[in-house]
C-alpha cells in the first residue's frame, strides 16, 4: 500500500502530488520525503498517534527525540520559548544557514509539540530544510516530525532503491526526489547550552559556525547515546596512511579475507577488492551511506574507509565512519 511519487522538479504536477501526500500526512498517514541531507521519515508534529506509529516503524528507542522540520519561523516562534540572547543567536544563525542542514536544539514551549515526539524532554530540535519538495510538503501540511529515513541501526537512506528496501509497505507515501544532494544528515547544535554545542557534526561545518558564534565541540547526552550503533552489517576499517602504504596494506589483507570492499580517496587499485573512488569529500559525503548499503547488498565482509582531515565536512564524515567502525582503526604507515 505505499504509493510512490517521483517528482523531478516543482511544477504543477509536483504541487498536486505533494497535496496528496500532504492530506495524508493531515490524516495521520506516513510519508518518505527528500531533503538535502538524508530522506526524512515524517509525520505531523502534533500528531501523537501517528508520532507512536512512526517510532514502531522506524524501530526507533523512545529515549531519542525527534527534529520539527519547518518552512518558515513563525512556526519555530509557536513551539520554542526564547530568552534575549538565545533569539540572537538563533537570528543570526538562521538568517546565514537557514533553510539548510542545521538542526537547533532550543526550549521548548509547553504543550505545543507533544513529549511524545520529543522523548519527554523540555528542548526540542528545530530544522528548516532547504529541499524545495521538502518546503513544499511542510507549507501544505504544517510542521514535520522526520527522523533519518532508515530502520534503526542502518546507514541514514540516501536513494530510493534504500528507502524501499526499509520501509516498502510500511509506510503510505514515498516521495521520490533523486539521490540526497549532501549525503550526511544535519549538524546538530545544541543552543540550550552555556556555549552553543555541537552534539553531530554535519552539512554545516564547526569553521562555519565559529565564524558567526562562539561554539564547542561536544559529545551526546547518555539518553541518546543508543543511536551511535548504526552502521553497516559488514565490519569497517579506518585506514590512515598515504596512498602506496594503503594500497600494501590492502594487497596483504586480500590474501587473508574474503570479500572485501573499501572507500578511498587516493587513487589506488587492488586486484581482486570492490573498490568505491571517491574524487572529493563533497562526494565521499554523498555516497558513504549509499556504498555502505550497495556493499552489504554484496555480502561484502569487511569495508575499508580512508580516513579524511577532520575539516569542513570531512569532520562529519570521519565522524560518521569511527561510529560504524566502532573504532576499529589500522595504521598502514
Ligand atoms: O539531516 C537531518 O537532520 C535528517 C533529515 C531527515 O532532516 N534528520 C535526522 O533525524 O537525522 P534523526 O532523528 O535521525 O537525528 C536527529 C538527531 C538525533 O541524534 C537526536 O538525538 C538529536 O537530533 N536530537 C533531536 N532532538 C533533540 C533534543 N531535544 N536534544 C538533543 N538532541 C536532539
Ligand atoms: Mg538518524
Amino acid at each position: 500500500m505505499t504509493k510512490i511519487f517521483r517528482i523531478n522538479k516543482i511544477d504543477e504536477n509536483a504541487i498536486k502530488k505533494i497535496k496528496i501526500v500532504a492530506d495524508g500526512i493531515k490524516k495521520g498517514k506516513i510519508a518518505i520525503f527528500p531533503t538535502e541531507t538524508v530522506y526524512g521519515i515524517g509525520v505531523s508534529a502534533f500528531d501523537k498517534k501517528s508520532i507512536k506509529r512512526l517510532y514502531k516503524i522506524k524501530e526507533r528507542s523512545h529515549k531519542i527525540p525527534l527534529t520539527v522540520h519547518v518552512c518558515d519561523l513563525k512556526q519555530v516562534y509557536e513551539i520554542v520559548e526564547f530568552d534575549e540572547r538565545t533569539k540572537r543567536i538563533f537570528e543570526k544563525l538562521t538568517r546565514k544557514f537557514w533553510p539548510g542542514p542545521l538542526t537547533l536544539i532550543l526550549k521548548k514551549k509547553k504543550g505545543k509539540v507533544p513529549d511524545e515526539a520529543t522523548a519527554g524532554l523540555d528542548t526540542v530540535a528545530v530544522r528548516m530544510p532547504r529541499n524545495k519538495i521538502a518546503l513544499e510538503l511542510i507549507k501544505e501540511a504544517g510542521p514535520l516530525v522526520a527522523p533519518s529515513a532508515n530502520v534503526s541501526g542502518k546507514p541514514s537512506g540516501t536513494t530510493i532503491k534504500d528507502i524501499i528496501e526499509d520501509f516498502s509497505g510500511k509506510v503510505e507515501f514515498i516521495i521520490d526526489g533523486g539521490p540526497s544532494e549532501i549525503g550526511l544528515e544535519s549538524t546538530v547544535l545544541d543552543l540550550t547550552q552555556n556555549v552553543p554545542t555541537i552534539l553531530r557534526p554535519g552539512g554545516i561545518s564547526y569553521e562555519q559556525l565559529k565564524k558567526l558564534i562562539k561554539v564547542k565541540i561536544g559529545g551526546k547526552k547518555e539518553e541518546e547515546k543508543e543511536e551511535i550503533k548504526y552502521s553497516p552489517k559488514a565490519d569497517v576499517v579506518i585506514l590512515f596512511g598515504k596512498g602506496e602504504k594503503i594500497k600494501e596494506f590492502l594487497r596483504k589483507e586480500r590474501e587473508k579475507k574474503k570479500k572485501i570492499g573499501a572507500i578511498l580517496i587516493s587513487k589506488i587499485n587492488v586486484k581482486g577488492i570492490k573498490i568505491k573512488k571517491v574524487k572529493s569529500l563533497k562526494e565521499y559525503a554523498r555516497n558513504l551511506f549509499k556504498y555502505f548499503r550497495d556493499f552489504d547488498r554484496k555480502k561484502i565482509k569487511t569495508i575499508y574507509c580512508e580516513a579524511v582531515e577532520e575539516k569542513g565536512i570531512g569532520y562529519a564524515i570521519m565522524d560518521r565512519i569511527k561510529k560504524a567502525a566502532k573504532n576499529k582503526i589500522k595504521i598502514t604507515n
